[in-house]
């Protein structure tokens, strides 16, 4: 599968934008502040139906206007689809497949699925739990519908008690424990769900380090729940219900729930020793990096399809013998998109590629790449 064409109005620096792919490598160069990274976002967009860097969607709608869209056409097996996606202004987004309206955006998960690497990937590393939780919820989201319903269900409770746990009214305590059940429950089902990934995360990037190490170093990604469990869904459920009751005072106190996969990490770990704190920036950047691989791995075995690579800007930070293992690695892949700034930057990738250029929110040809 792959997307064959995109186009854009009115998103970001783009008035409109209509461009066709090749179906293995497009690289797209400019200087700074042109567009590239927006042209990323907006295929993320197609595979998501949100942005990775947008806090909300209304930032992805061009300066002045009211309305934005991003509409892809992708080759499947099966056939070509048209995914098209409208971002309004103070009002919900819109779903269309094949011009027709969907009710549920979740449809989308999982069809198209795609990896973003960027050098923002490092606070992945170095940055908070919230970072990691995202990583490995964008993760399992397109791996399993199910797990949508079950995030949803969890930050609903949560809010709901969070709410009632700061207003400190001494009869809200029949109210709270009535969200202790579906908090327990969908938290039950995030733990155990987020366990089995991580594992194989874990798995999968200590395979990646060693490829960009030599076999010189061992990477483990460990899950970190907010509470020890083992076993089946109904006794972590349990558990968490104890947990709860036990920090009934702290969370009066506190005016906050304390327990709960909302507190969850992964704990990332090389050579045995807790990449965070001791890993040098190297180790932390190829850490990094590592973890992205993994979800490439596991979402493309999860996924039975291999997931689009968005590559904003990385290749430069990369020394020439890792610049050769993405690029085999690519090649075995789906379809990639590349961005950076200057041809050198990619030798060995240019002679396979699409190119190019981006100036100011248009985007021309420069070469059409290795026929199809
Ligand atoms: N909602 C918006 N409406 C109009 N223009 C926008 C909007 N959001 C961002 N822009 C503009 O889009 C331009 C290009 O953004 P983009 O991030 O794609 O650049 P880039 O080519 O990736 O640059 P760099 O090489 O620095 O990463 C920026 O100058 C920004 O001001
Ligand atoms: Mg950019």
């Amino acid at each position: 599968m792959h997307v064959r064409s995109l186009r854009l109005a009115h998103f970001r620096n783009y008035e409109s934008l209509e461009v066709e792919f090749h179906p293995q490598l497009n690289l797209f160069l400019g200087p700074n502040a042109q567009g590239k990274t927006n042209v990323l976002e907006a295929l993320y967009c197609l595979s998501t139906t949100r942005s990775f860097r947008a806090a909300s969607d209304e930032e992805m709608i061009q300066f002045g206007r009211e309305e934005g869209a991003v509409e892809g056409i992708l080759q499947r097996e099966e056939g070509e689809e048209t995914i098209r996606m409208e971002f309004r202004r103070s009002r919900n987004k819109v779903l269309w497949v094949n011009r027709k309206k969907q009710k549920k955006l979740s449809l989308l998960l999982g069809r198209l699925p795609a990896v973003v690497f960027s050098p923002d990937d490092l606070f992945l590393v170095k940055g908070g739990p919230a970072l990691r939780r995202r990583y490995l919820d964008m993760t399992v989201l397109q791996m399993d519908q199910g797990y949508l319903t079950h995030l949803q269900q969890y930050d609903r409770a949560l809010k709901q008690r969070n709410s009632l746990l700061r207003q400190r009214s001494p009869g809200t305590e029949s109210q709270l424990a009535a969200w202790d059940q579906p908090l327990a429950r969908h938290g039950a089902a995030l733990m155990l769900k987020r366990g089995e990934v991580a594992k194989r995360l874990s798995d999968f990037a200590g395979q990646a380090l060693r490829d960009l190490t030599g076999d010189a170093e061992r990477f483990e990604v460990r899950y970190e729940p907010c509470l020890p469990w083992e076993g089946l869904e109904s006794s972590v459920a349990e558990k968490m219900l104890e947990a709860l009751a036990g920090a009934r005072r702290e969370e009066t106190a506190r005016g906050v729930t304390v327990v709960g996969p909302h507190r969850d990490d992964l704990g990332l770990w090389v050579n045995g020793q807790l990449l965070r704190k001791f890993g040098s920036q190297g180790q932390q950047r190829t850490g990094a990096l590592a973890l992205k691989l993994a979800q490439l791995s596991l979402l493309a075995e999860g996924c039975h399809t291999a997931p689009l690579v968005l590559f904003d800007d990385v290749m430069a930070e990369l020394d020439e013998k890792r610049q050769a293992f993405f690029l085999n690695r690519l090649r075995q892949g789906g379809q990639a998109f590349l961005t950076g700034t200057s041809p050198h930057d990619f030798s060995a990738a240019s002679k396979a590629a699409r190119i190019f250029s981006v100036e100011l929110g248009r985007v021309q040809w420069v070469q059409s790449g290795p026929e199809g």
